[in-house]
């Protein structure tokens, strides 16, 4: 019997703890929380809830627990250190140290890596500390994209066409951001189609899981405003329908290699997730950046997916032996639909915006799993935050199918609550294909 702590408490995190515990080796799950999420509690041995920042606590609850190992969800406790803080209580963790959490952190890291170690995947870029070159580094680019240096959560990226139009503009936002940043990221702008390839590394090995594509347009038809994503799908074959099993290959071919680098570069293993977003251009695959965590939603796609031992495999990441473990997916398609607040993505001035909680009840789900997010569990029922709620995910032969399954959940979810029917579809998985096509010339 092994026991595990969890730390994070999103959907990602509420998928992970749901893998953890169909282990065989039959886990106690001990989960720390920024805030109390019921999937993840009625999966739990104990909780404990408490601030990311409060390593001290976490490695108070991993020591009392005895807990075997830690596995980090988000990047947060990531950033503040926590893996190094377990490693110093004797507690093994999977993801990366600080240090090597810059891969996610720190964008002008994993960009100067990777040109540094001669790996293809990036654009045109610069990282400027100070606006000297910039005016001239702008006129440079047909059209361009504006990254601060740091975590921004998923909200600092600038691109032109959506948040601003002239290079005037750019060069405006670039010293607005450079007064709140120490460094910030100008990159050329990418056409093509993106999607994550989530891997899991030992330091030495990097495997990869079925590629996804994530849909971060807040509505249908992807308008309106970027959010965090509202949903995701994958394919009985673990392609997407505008990939070649070459463009994964490509992705996964960068991704070892930055493994590789890392530990050149800093003479440390890089042990965790390694979940590159990747855009197929008609030069090829690019590098748009590396999350050092499993991606949200795109975790749901995968981990049910999953046949192999989760803990079997936390522990060969562990122990550097993921040479020898057989990971291994079903073939299988999934459709995330993100249920969200009605007012989620949009300006906090904007009349649908809602800053309060609101009550939702969940009915007939049919055969789809749900992964809660932002909900609190109170005496008189599930209560949404202004965050996304749940992630309903369908799982069948085909897309046409996991999408009737996630479409039909998602229309169970009763309140004042939204989310993106397009998402699965075959008229918007049409569309991805034929831009793929215009895009490489075909
Ligand atoms: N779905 C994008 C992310 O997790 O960063």
């Amino acid at each position: 019997m092994s026991s595990v702590l969890l730390i994070g408490n999103g959907a990602r995190e509420h998928a992970m703890a749901e893998t953890l515990v169909r282990s065989a080796t039959r886990p106690r799950l001990y989960a720390f929380m920024k805030a109390n999420n019921p999937g993840i509690s009625s999966l739990s041995q104990d909780i404990l809830l408490g601030s990311y920042k409060d390593l001290k606590a976490i490695t108070d609850f991993a020591r009392s627990a005895k807990v075997d190992f830690a596995l980090v969800g988000p990047e947060g406790p990531l950033n503040e250190g926590v893996v190094d803080a377990l490693r110093e209580a004797g507690i093994p963790a999977v993801g990366p140290t600080k240090d090597l959490a810059r891969l996610e952190t720190s964008k002008s890291f994993t960009r100067n890596l990777v040109e540094k170690y001669g790996i293809p995947g990036n654009p045109r870029y610069r990282v400027f500390t100070s606006p000297e070159g910039l005016e001239h580094f702008l006129a440079e680019l047909d059209e361009i994209v504006i990254k601060p240096d740091g975590l921004t959560g998923g909200k600092g990226v600038l691109v032109q066409g959506d948040h601003f139009q002239t290079r005037e503009e750019a060069l405006a936002y670039c010293r607005q951001i450079l007064e709140a940043h120490n460094s910030m990221i100008v990159e050329e702008k990418l056409e093509g189609e993106e999607f994550s390839l989530q891997c899991f590394c030992d330091g030495k090995t990097v495997v990869a899981t079925p590629a996804v594509q994530d849909h971060k347009r807040r509505f249908v038809d992807d308008r309106g405003p970027n959010t965090g994503g509202m949903g995701s799908y994958s394919c009985e074959d673990h392609l997407l329908p505008f990939l070649t099993e070459q463009d994964v290959a490509d992705g996964l071919a960068i991704t070892r290699q930055v493994a590789e680098a890392i530990s050149r570069e800093t003479g440390s293993l890089y042990k965790g997730i390694m979940y590159g977003g990747f855009i197929v251009t008609k030069s090829g695959v690019k590098l748009l950046e590396y999350n050092a965590r499993l991606g949200d939603p795109e975790a749901m796609n995968i981990l049910p997916l999953m046949k192999s031992d989760f803990v079997e495999l936390c522990r060969a990441i562990i122990d550097g032996t993921l040479d020898r473990f057989p990971i291994c997916f079903e073939q299988k398609a999934t459709v995330c639909k993100y249920i969200v607040p009605k007012g989620y993505g949009l300006p906090k001035n904007h009349p649908d915006a809602s800053s309060t909680a609101a009550r939702i009840t969940v009915g007939d789900a049919g055969a789809a799993r749900l992964y809660y997010s932002s909900v609190d569990q109170r005496p008189d029922g599930l209560y949404m935050s202004t965050s996304r709620a749940i992630g309903v995910v369908g799982i069948a032969a085909t897309l046409a199918g996991a999408e009737a399954v996630a479409e039909c959940a998602a229309n169970a979810v009763k309140g004042p609550v939204d989310h993106r029917p397009d998402i699965g579809t075959a008229t918007l998985i049409g569309r991805r294909i034929n831009h793929m096509k215009r895009v490489r010339g075909q």
